[in-house]
């Protein structure tokens, strides 16, 4: 059995890839990932705390009614206020 050595070698690689294997994944996913599916839970109430940016075509028809009825009846129906004109938060801060 003179190629058994080989074969523990193997193994011992083998185990070596495996332990570093499992000991990369403990540090490097996040604590809170596959809470609640395959993403990091944490995740979402660190988006909902950023301040809102953008608002929708009804939050621009609120003052620019006339506007709004220009866009609906012209070729950039589809197109939103906002991807030609800033975020509705730079510009209408109050009333
Ligand atoms: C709270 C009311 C309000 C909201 C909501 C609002 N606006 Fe305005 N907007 C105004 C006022 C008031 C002016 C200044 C009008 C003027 O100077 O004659 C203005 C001016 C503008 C102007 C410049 C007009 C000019 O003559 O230079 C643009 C463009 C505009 N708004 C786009 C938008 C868009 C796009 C949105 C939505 C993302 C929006 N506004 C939301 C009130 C609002
Ligand atoms: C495809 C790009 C585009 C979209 C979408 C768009 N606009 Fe405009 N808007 C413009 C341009 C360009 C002007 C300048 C037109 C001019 O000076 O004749 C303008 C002008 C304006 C003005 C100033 C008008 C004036 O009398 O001086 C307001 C207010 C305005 N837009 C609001 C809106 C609102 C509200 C929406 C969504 C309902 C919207 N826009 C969607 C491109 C766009």
């Amino acid at each position: 059995m003179e190629h058994t050595k080989h074969l523990w070698r193997a193994l011992g690689i083998l185990v070596v890839v495996a332990v570093s294997g499992v000991v990369i994944r403990h540090f490097a996913i996040p604590d809170s990932f596959g809470e609640a599916g395959s993403y990091r839970y944490d995740a979402l109430a660190e988006i909902a705390s950023k301040p809102v940016v953008h608002g929708n075509d009804i939050s621009c028809r609120e003052c620019h009614a006339d506007m709004a009825e220009t866009k609906a009846a012209g070729k950039h129906a589809p197109v939103r206020c906002e991807v030609c004109h800033a975020p509705v938060t730079t510009h209408a801060r109050d009333g």
